[in-house]
């Protein structure tokens, strides 16, 4: 399979997100990776943004200030250590995974990406960019299995979404 790029803000195909090229009909593709991890999602469907995170990269103290909005902050009050490091990477994950779906990436900042609180059900709760954001959007977190990362994919799309571990 050959690779290609689109990038949704400047049209460049030199970076932005990838694609499938040579093939018909081909389905929609994500990357994402950390340290020794890769996950790749494909969606046949509608346009799909997947994103791994390292827990342990998020206990930056400037973390919260910086990625997320005042509506996200709350629902980490009272946590420390592991726990709070684990509820940030959810949020950035399903951030990402957002903006990897929108093709935006970071030329809309994630702290104008509003997703809903680590323990809840995963969602876009708001979008604040004056870019124009997606008009449906489900999102989900990834079970892998690993005590040491989190994963989570978005799909342009109002039908359910069930991910299938290839
Ligand atoms: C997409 C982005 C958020 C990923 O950041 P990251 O956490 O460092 O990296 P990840 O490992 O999770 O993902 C990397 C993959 O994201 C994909 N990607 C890059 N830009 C993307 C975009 N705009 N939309 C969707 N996916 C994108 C690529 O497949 C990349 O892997 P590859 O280079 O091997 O193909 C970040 O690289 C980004 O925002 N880049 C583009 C910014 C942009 O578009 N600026 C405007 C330029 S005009």
């Amino acid at each position: 399979m050959r690779f290609a790029r689109r990038c949704r803000t400047c049209g460049s195909d030199r970076h932005g997100k990838p694609v499938l090229a040579d093939l018909p009909r081909p389905p929609h593709l994500s990357l994402s990776y950390d340290g020794q991890w890769a996950l790749a999602a494909l969606c046949e469907e509608a346009e799909i943004g997947v994103d791994i995170e390292g827990i342990a990269a998020t206990s930056w103290d400037a973390f919260d200030r910086v990625l997320l909005a005042d509506l996200e902050r709350p629902a980490l009050a009272g946590l420390d250590g592991a726990q709070l490091t684990r509820a940030r990477a959810i949020l950035l994950c399903r951030k990402e995974a957002i903006l990897k779906a929108t093709g935006h990436g970071f030329s809309v900042e994630p702290v104008e990406v509003i997703v809903s609180a680590p323990e809840d059900s995963p969602e876009l709760r708001e979008w604040r960019s004056p870019r124009r954001g997606p008009a449906a959007i489900r999102v989900v977190d990834l079970t892998l299995g690993l005590s040491t990362h989190v994963a989570a994919l978005a799909v342009l799309t109002d039908a359910p979404v069930r991910a299938e571990p290839g």
